[in-house]
């Protein structure tokens, strides 16, 4: 069974080490596609995180990366381009011929591919932030949840804090993780970061998990998750440190040894 019944219980302090599905299952299939969702949901993962931003059109699209090339057909920036443009292009061949045919998904379809329980943590990317409340970027992607019925299966996260400000005026309910950019967060206390937007999670790079870090946003009543963790050893060393969970593009990997046989960090 898995080991946290709902978002509340995998925000709760304690428990085993949380295995988050960086864009998907991105390690066995093409990041940010429906294939990439419907294999964290099959593998166990405990949720799942994924990457939003606008297309021309105002569509809240599923992708990391500012230009289409890496991981599409298509060239340019994502929000040069409509919807209908963006569902001709095919997201998955760039990654293996198997899956051709993948698209670069809405939220609301990627919401849907997660099946009935799983949490997923939807990152805001800072560029497709901006200064409204009602009528921007984030008030989209806050009335695509509601529609989908996510507010309560939801952890959203942004780099930018204005993204999380928006959130908790449009949607108290809805739980917010901070990323923790280098550059905007240096020099503040992590219970201070988090405590401006009532964030539960701290979300750190691993070369950013500096002695004191864990204990002290742990202090703060929250959580530890760290990116990108491939490496089973890796994961285990984090877990001995007291982070929480890890994004991983290997959730299959760091599942079976984390929860094999209750070793360290299961
Ligand atoms: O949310 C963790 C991680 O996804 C942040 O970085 O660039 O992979 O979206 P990035
Ligand atoms: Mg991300």
């Amino acid at each position: 069974m898995a080991p946290f019944a709902d978002l509340e219980a995998f925000l709760a302090p304690g428990g085993p080490t949380r295995v988050i599905a960086h864009r998907g299952c991105s390690g066995s299939a093409p990041e940010n596609t429906l294939a990439a969702f419907r294999a964290a949901a099959q593998v166990g993962a405990d949720m799942v995180e994924l990457d939003v931003q606008p297309s021309r059109d105002g569509a809240v699209m599923v992708f990391h990366d500012e230009a289409l090339d890496r991981t599409t057909d298509g060239r340019g920036p994502l929000a040069a381009r409509t919807l209908a443009e963006l569902r001709a292009l095919d997201a998955g061949s760039w990654f293996d011929a198997r899956f051709a045919g993948e698209r670069i998904p809405t939220l609301a379809e990627a919401l849907a591919a997660l099946g009935p329980t799983l949490p997923v943590n939807v990152e805001v990317k800072p560029e497709a932030v901006d200064d409204r409340v009602e009528g921007g970027f984030v008030a989209r992607v806050v009335d695509e949840l509601r529609a989908a019925g996510f507010v309560e299966r939801t952890l959203l996260s942004s780099f930018d804090s204005r993204a999380l400000a928006q959130a908790r005026a449009l949607e108290p309910g809805l739980r917010r993780s901070q990323l923790y950019d280098a550059s905007a967060h240096a020099g503040v206390p992590p219970a201070e970061l988090l405590g401006r937007h009532g964030a539960r999670t701290l979300s750190l790079a691993a070369r950013q998990v500096r002695p004191g870090v864990v204990a002290d946003v742990h202090a703060a009543g929250g959580l530890v998750l760290v990116y990108t963790v491939n490496e089973l050893a890796a994961a285990r060393r984090l877990a001995g440190r007291g982070v929480d969970g890890v994004f991983t593009d290997h959730p299959e990997r760091l599942l079976a040894g984390l929860r094999a046989g209750g070793a360290p960090g299961a």
